[in-house]
């Protein structure tokens, strides 16, 4: 079972705390939800506000579970240079209402992309390098 204040201790006299917080909370509950925001709003002396505002504009960050597996793609410039953009349409297409696809600003894979990244909550996460619409197909088929 997952420990709001555990994560809060974790991150407590760090130097910018806010983000790492989120990503911990993210990761660990599968969302932010309002309480979560109000307990760390709390822990960090910030208004409800200011952390519903972060956690709103990111979209790393979600305010209700979803229990979708989600392929991240990649648009940022070098996955755009490589032919991301022609695969987006195809990709919400084969995701349909049962996968989540998200946009994602760079995955480290920059020289190989375009890069994906499925994530699965059953699986874990699985990268993709050079991704094409047959790769594509392969990684929603998998899910
Ligand atoms: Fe896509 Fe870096 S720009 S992985």
């Amino acid at each position: 079972m997952p420990d709001l204040s555990a994560i809060l201790s974790r991150h407590m006299g760090v130097e910018g705390p806010l983000l790492p917080i989120l990503h911990d909370v993210q990761a660990a509950f599968g969302c932010v939800s309002a309480q979560a925001q109000e307990a760390i709003a709390q822990a960090l002396n910030l208004s409800r506000a200011e952390v519903h505002g972060v956690v709103s504009f990111y979209h790393d960050f979600t305010e209700q579970p979803d229990p979708r597996p989600c392929i991240q793609l990649c648009r940022a410039e070098a996955c755009q240079a490589r032919g991301v953009e022609a695969l987006v349409a195809q990709a919400e297409q084969l995701a349909g209402n049962t996968i989540r696809i998200q946009t994602v600003y760079c995955l480290g894979l920059c020289s190989v992309g375009p890069a994906a990244r499925v994530v699965n909550g059953l699986v874990g996460e699985q990268l993709q390098a050079r991704l094409d619409a047959d790769k594509l197909a392969q990684m929603v088929a998998s899910l």
